[in-house]
């Protein structure tokens, strides 16, 4: 799909199909994501993925009530990363950020898997809001990483319109 197109087609999808997601497709979704630039190739994300309605549930139970009914039937993704590597030189933070780098290197390969996925016909939610504790303790991820987003796959049950964004003069200063 050409490139441009696939950025504007990509959207938070809030209602999925009861279509389980093939684990061959997360894998080729995840090899995309690990696509993503990071601090001197540390590559410190880490994904916990649950397939199976079980797995699923043990997950989604660690999600409020409205994310877990916008997720309802898709495969989550628990992403994290490993702390204190990305911005740091050896033991040391490199600057002011610290920790911070991690997370934008999490970010940045979670861009490539959502729209790796839209490629690939599935959609995807993001969602910030979760039980960091609840999630480890579920998915057993040790305290050396950081819990993030849990990120809703699947096949998209709703076709939403897209969402305002901010004109450039908002956003953009030439210094
Ligand atoms: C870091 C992050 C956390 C988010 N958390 C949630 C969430 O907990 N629940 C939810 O429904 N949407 C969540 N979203 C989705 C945003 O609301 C959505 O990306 C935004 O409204 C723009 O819409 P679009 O993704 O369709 O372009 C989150 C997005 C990001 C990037």
């Amino acid at each position: 799909m050409e490139f441009v197109a696939l950025m504007k087609e990509r959207r938070s999808v809030r209602a999925y199909k009861n279509a389980p997601v093939d684990r061959a497709l997360v894998e080729e979704i995840l090899r995309a994501a690990q696509l993503a630039p990071s601090w001197k190739n540390a590559q410190t994300g880490r994904y916990y993925v649950a397939l199976t309605p079980e797995a699923q549930e043990k997950i989604r139970a660690c999600l409020p009530s409205y994310n877990q009914k916008s997720s309802a039937q898709a495969a989550l993704i628990v992403t994290a990363y490993e702390k204190g590597v990305s911005g740091f030189s050896g033991t040391e933070p490199v600057n002011e950020l610290g920790d911070q780098w991690g997370a934008y290197d999490l970010g940045l390969q979670n861009m490539l898997l959502c729209l790796r996925a839209r490629e690939l016909g599935l959609d995807t939610l993001i969602m910030g809001i979760r039980d960091g504790d609840a999630i480890r303790a579920a998915a057993g991820i040790p305290d050396s990483q950081a819990v993030f987003s849990v990120i809703a796959l699947g096949y998209r049950d709703q076709d939403p319109n897209p969402r305002p964004r901010k004109p450039l003069e908002e956003i953009v200063q030439y210094v």
